[in-house]
């Protein structure tokens, strides 16, 4: 049996729990969960980041808070939470907007961590998107953590992308040809074709709701749609037909919401062109993904969920 040493957390304090894996519950996460989870989130993020240097993903524990109640109360989110003797331990979501299925934030509670809740948290969303007949679930990992790459490679996710984390702004403020705006609900369909084109699927509900909330934009080049960004941010993607447009999208904001976009790293001439530019570095993260994958045949940024 192994000790695990567990924050109350929701009183405040410490205790001493006598604990092992099959103690453990796994329960579908409540909007009221997410203050908890919200705090261990952030805690667990910010322990294993700058243990490795890096920033916290989050800048507070009221912004994962936030995200994490946004997916808790999403109906396109399946969300789960791990307790132990009836206090939440960690905490998982599983983004089912599409076809492909996207996984995370996981977090678990620093003194809760190496016991075998991350790997329950993830069968269960595993369990789900099977039963639910998704194609396949897809997860951005931070390239420098140890445990998390370990445990993804052993439940069957395969390494599929390094991608690396840029902020900043671009020192070109736009790109010749090249013209961006705010996306309408008429372009849709222009850009769930374009994604169908590039990754074999589309994340139309995805796209809808960040036309709805005002952070979609499209580049237009010889007066058609060749590219689109659900949002310039950690937690939006982008797809286009080539670099250059993938460039005007990037070059035509001021930051990056977030701690910045993913870039593939084997996107040489991309990655060379933000650099260039005066983007630096943040963080190396890797693309993962169990089932269907196929590589995507145009210029593309995952989001953090994939
Ligand atoms: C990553 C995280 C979710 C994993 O959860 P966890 O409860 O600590 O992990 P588990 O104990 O279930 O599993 C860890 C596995 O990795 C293995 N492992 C850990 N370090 C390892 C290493 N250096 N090499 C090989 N295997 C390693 C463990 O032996 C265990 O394998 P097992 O299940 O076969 O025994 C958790 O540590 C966490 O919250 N970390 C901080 C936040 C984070 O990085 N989240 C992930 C974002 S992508």
């Amino acid at each position: 049996m192994r000790l695990l040493h567990l924050s109350a957390n929701n009183q405040g304090g410490s205790i001493l729990l006598h604990k092992t894996q099959a103690e453990v519950v796994i329960r579908v996460a409540t909007l009221e969960d997410s203050a908890v989870c919200g705090r261990i989130c952030f805690e667990a993020f910010s322990a294993i980041n700058g243990a490795h240097g890096f920033p916290c993903d989050f800048p507070g524990v009221e912004a994962a808070t936030g995200v994490l109640s946004m997916m808790f109360s999403s109906p396109g989110c399946y969300c789960v939470v791990a307790e132990v003797d009836g206090r939440i331990v960690g905490s998982n979501c599983l983004d089912e907007r599409s076809v492909i299925c996207g996984l995370g934030p996981i977090t678990i509670d620093p003194e809760a961590q190496n016991i075998g809740v991350g790997r329950r948290l993830m069968q269960a969303v595993m369990d789900r998107a099977n039963e639910r007949g998704a194609a396949g679930i897809r997860l951005v990992q931070a390239a420098f953590h140890n445990r998390s790459l370990s445990l993804y490679t052993s439940l069957g996710f395969d390494i599929r992308e390094p991608l690396s984390c840029v902020q900043g702004r671009t020192l070109e403020r736009s790109v010749a040809g090249c013209a961006v705006r705010q996306a309408r609900a008429d372009d849709a369909d222009a850009c769930n074709a374009l994604s169908r084109r590039v990754h074999g699927y589309d994340r139309g509900v995805d796209l809808a709701q960040a036309i709805e909330q005002g952070n979609a934009r499209v580049v237009e080049r010889e007066g058609r749609v060749t590219g689109y960004t659900t949002h310039l941010a950690f937690s939006g993607h982008s797809t286009a037909e080539t670099n250059l447009d993938m460039q005007a999208l990037i070059a035509s904001v001021e930051s990056f919401a977030g701690a910045g976009i993913l870039v593939p790293s084997r996107n040489h001439a991309l990655l060379r062109w933000c650099l260039a530019n005066g983007l630096r570095v943040v963080q190396p993260m890797t693309l993962m993904s169990a089932g269907l994958y196929n590589d995507p045949s145009g210029a593309w940024l995952p989001s953090v969920l994939f």
